[in-house]
């Protein structure tokens, strides 16, 4: 007893001296270069594995993954992942070596709520999120959490439809209100939602993603049902609603005494148009919109972007008094995650023949990397993946000049490098690509920095080799390399550079990249 007492007092004193000098104690104006967060990004599903252990309950992820679908490419799933669950410990021991001050994460809300609010609360599951949290911080590793990437209770999808009912702003309010008193003594940094903006279109419109529901030309897999003109914008409202409601408990109940922040994070392609002619440019104005502007713009306007009115109409669900109300408790910050970058062209004027976005309700545009021939950046084996750090610099100016300027994280940021069963271990391991990627696209951000973007972290995607959703295995993003058959991580090249880079950062304070700036 006296021992554990001893040891909780420990912990208190050590968290007191981390919270202390953490930027989130100073409120919004420390100066921004001094705390930044460097970091790696993950997430549950892909990670963490033990998908039916001590009390978890089923995700739609795990609903999807194990149905016969065949979408996932090498018919892979999540069961074991890369065994996180289980090796936690030896992961954050591969944080500390990078010397990074901060790990983004995910908790599977399955885990800690096994059928939403429809069940019981599973002890050993708060019990392996405890021991995580404290892990990183007995190391000086700031966790920042994200509640809901991508996998949620497939309770909720039987019993009301998941996210096509307002019902799951209930369930999310539920389980953010869990999370905050369990976690948030804790847990400062806190993300609603991870890439919305792939959830409705993808699980309701193209049908790639659970729940899997789609019609007509949108849809990309068959579906047994859905309306993909309609129901992504529903999807879309309710997570929406779901993410105010966690907002305003985290700011009613929480916040004042925990001294946290929280956010959302949306992934952002940078869009340039394809030509300099008006359709182009106002199409590449309605990509932003239906993309991106679309969760934003409710959360930190009251409204959906003009654009989006004028085209959708009644389809477009409204917002009620009493909503609108409870949308101005907005968020503390805007996590991005930014690959890569497309050209974007018309459809209103010109007739486009298929693809992404063509589609009325989708904005009327048609995406691509190249002009003329010509990518927009190095290619890649992925025809959405083409390599435009300027991009990175685009989109943080452009979310800065949008939304006046609220602090901004880049949430994920890396390169993604196709598998080739014929690799060594030493192909696998030198990644110089991936270096380069990294350097040239923080590189990029340090110029939006500089004129003034208040960003305040990056995080790398990702630490392992992971299970990246619908390309299963096949594609690898990590600084450490996973043998999926012994599950052993082994450090790339890349592994050595971040810590390099972040021990100079930290250093040189804000000159490292000041001396990066002076040499371009
Ligand atoms: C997925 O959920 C549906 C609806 O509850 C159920 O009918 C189906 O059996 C589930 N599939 C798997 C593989 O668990
Ligand atoms: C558009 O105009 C600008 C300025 O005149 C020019 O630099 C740019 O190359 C043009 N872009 C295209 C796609 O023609
Ligand atoms: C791997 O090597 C074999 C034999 O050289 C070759 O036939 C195959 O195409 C290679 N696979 C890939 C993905 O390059
Ligand atoms: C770190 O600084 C050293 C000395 O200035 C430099 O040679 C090295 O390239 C830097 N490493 C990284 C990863 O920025």
């Amino acid at each position: 007893m006296v021992r554990l007492l001893l040891k909780t007092l420990f912990l208190e004193i050590l968290l007191l001296l981390l919270h202390h000098s953490s930027a989130v104690d100073d409120d919004d104006l420390s100066p921004f270069p001094k705390k930044f967060l460097f970091g790696t990004a993950s997430s549950s599903y892909q990670y963490e594995g033990g998908y039916n252990i001590n009390g978890k309950g089923q995700s739609n992820w795990d609903n999807f993954t194990h149905g016969d679908t065949k979408i996932i490419v090498d018919g892979s799933n999540g069961d074991i992942a890369v065994d996180h669950y289980h090796r936690y410990q030896e992961d954050i021991d591969l944080l500390e070596a990078l010397k990074v001050n901060s790990y983004r994460l995910s908790i599977s809300w399955t885990r800690v709520l096994p059928k939403g609010r429809f069940g019981e609360i599973n002890w050993p599951g708060i019990d392996f999120y405890n021991k995580l949290f404290d892990a990183l911080l007995l190391k000086g590793i700031q966790p920042f959490v994200t509640l809901s990437h991508y996998d949620s209770p497939q309770e909720l999808e039987d019993r009301y439809g998941g996210w096509l009912s307002p019902q799951s702003q209930e369930d999310f309010a539920f389980y953010a209100d869990l999370c905050f008193k369990t976690f948030g003594d804790r847990v400062k940094y806190w993300v609603t939602f991870n890439e919305p903006n792939h959830v409705a279109p993808f699980g309701y419109r193209s049908g790639i993603y659970p729940p899997s529901r789609c019609s007509g030309s949108l849809a990309m897999v068959n579906c047994k049902e859905g309306d993909s003109e309609k129901e992504p914008f529903v999807a879309a409202h309710n997570i929406i609603l779901s993410h105010a409601s966690a907002v305003d408990i985290y700011r009613t109940k929480y916040q004042v005494e925990q001294r946290g922040k929280i956010g959302i994070v949306l992934s952002h392609e940078w869009y340039e148009p394809m030509s300099n002619a008006t359709a182009d440019k106002l199409a590449t104005e309605r990509a932003r919109s239906f993309t991106f502007n679309w969760f934003l713009d409710p959360i930190i306007f009251g409204k959906y972007p003009k654009e989006m009115e004028e085209v959708l109409g009644s389809i477009l669900p409204k917002f009620s008094t009493c909503e609108k109300k409870k949308l101005k408790k907005g968020l503390d910050f805007i996590g991005i995650n930014y690959y890569t970058s497309f050209y974007v062209q018309d459809c209103i004027y010109t007739k486009c023949d298929s693809g992404f976005g063509i589609s009325r309700t989708e904005g009327s545009y048609m995406i691509s990397g190249e002009k003329n021939g010509v990518s927009i950046g190095e290619s890649t084996p992925y025809s959405w993946f083409n390599i435009y750090p300027q991009g990175i610099e685009k989109t943080v100016t452009y979310v800065k000049d949008r939304y006046n300027n609220t602090p901004m994280f880049i949430t994920e940021n890396g390169y993604g490098q196709q598998d080739d069963p014929n690799f060594t271990l030493e192909d696998q391991v030198n990644d110089f690509k991936r270096i380069q990627y990294m350097e040239n696209h923080i590189e990029a951000l340090s110029i939006a920095i500089r004129k003034g973007a208040d960003v305040r972290g990056y995080f790398a995607w990702s630490l392992l080799d992971n299970f990246e959703w619908i390309y299963g295995y096949t594609v690898r993003y990590g600084f450490y390399h996973v043998d999926y058959a012994t599950l052993k991580r082994t450090a790339r090249l890349s592994a050595t550079w971040y810590k390099q880079f972040i021990a100079n950062y930290t250093e040189t304070k804000f000159t490292g990249i000041d001396n990066m700036l002076q040499t371009t």
